[in-house]
């Protein structure tokens, strides 16, 4: 007999959820096609593919197969015709050739919870797999030039090197850096709550 999956729940996305969705209803090309990266328990998407207008095709990926069940298992109990089966992607791995021209990839609480080669690869997934004028949305803290950190980014940046130390809150300048050399731009930053911000990058060259 096939187990059931199991719906993980990872509270902070009950309460980031709805702030996301704000800003990503504001740049979220029409119709949508979206490949999340590191979708995690797939709450995201779920909530996201419902209450987002216009989304044509949602493709949730991670590299955890506990993820990946979970997402599956979200998608059964509460199905949205355009979110897709849960598929393995490594952002630290050549990408294969994308199913479909993916014009939005999300990234949410990722780069700082993985090496900063897996940020790499991101922009490189971006360069290869985002039509031009796409967006990719990064979720999550960073440090700013000019801005004084606060006490909980320190104490969590401390606490991701202790679990480990190639993990780290990253710094935006070198994160725009990296997206530009992958021929992307910063178009926005948003404050999020629990310090913590939305970046929008677009591809293509600034108008
Ligand atoms: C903190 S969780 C965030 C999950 C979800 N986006 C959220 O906000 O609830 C980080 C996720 O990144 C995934 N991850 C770590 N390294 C990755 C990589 N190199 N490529 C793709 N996903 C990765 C992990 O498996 C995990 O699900």
């Amino acid at each position: 007999m096939t187990q059931p999956r199991l719906r993980l729940k990872a509270p902070a996305t009950q309460r980031n959820r709805e702030p996301i969705r704000q800003v990503l209803q504001q740049y979220l090309p029409q119709p949508a096609r979206v490949l999340e990266i590191a979708a995690g328990t797939g709450e995201h998407a779920i909530y996201l593919a419902h209450q987002l207008p216009n989304i044509e095709y949602w493709q949730p990926t991670d590299i955890d197969p506990a993820a990946l069940g979970s997402i599956d298992a979200w998608r059964h109990a509460d199905p949205h015709p355009a979110l897709q089966p849960a598929r393995y992607l490594d952002t630290t791995t050549t990408p294969d050739s994308p199913a479909i021209a993916y014009n939005t990839l999300l990234a949410i609480n990722m780069i700082h919870i993985a090496p900063w080669h897996a940020a790499e690869g991101l922009m490189q997934l971006a360069r290869h797999t985002l039509e031009d004028g796409g967006i990719l949305y990064l979720y999550g803290p960073f440090w700013q030039q000019d801005v004084v950190p606060v006490e909980s980014n320190l104490a969590f940046d401390a606490s991701l090197r202790e679990r480990n130390p190639a993990w780290g809150i990253r710094d935006l300048e070198q994160v725009s850096a990296l997206a530009e050399s992958a021929g992307l731009y910063c178009e926005a930053i948003h404050a999020m709550p629990a310090n913590n911000l939305s970046v929008l990058f677009r591809k293509g060259l600034k108008a």
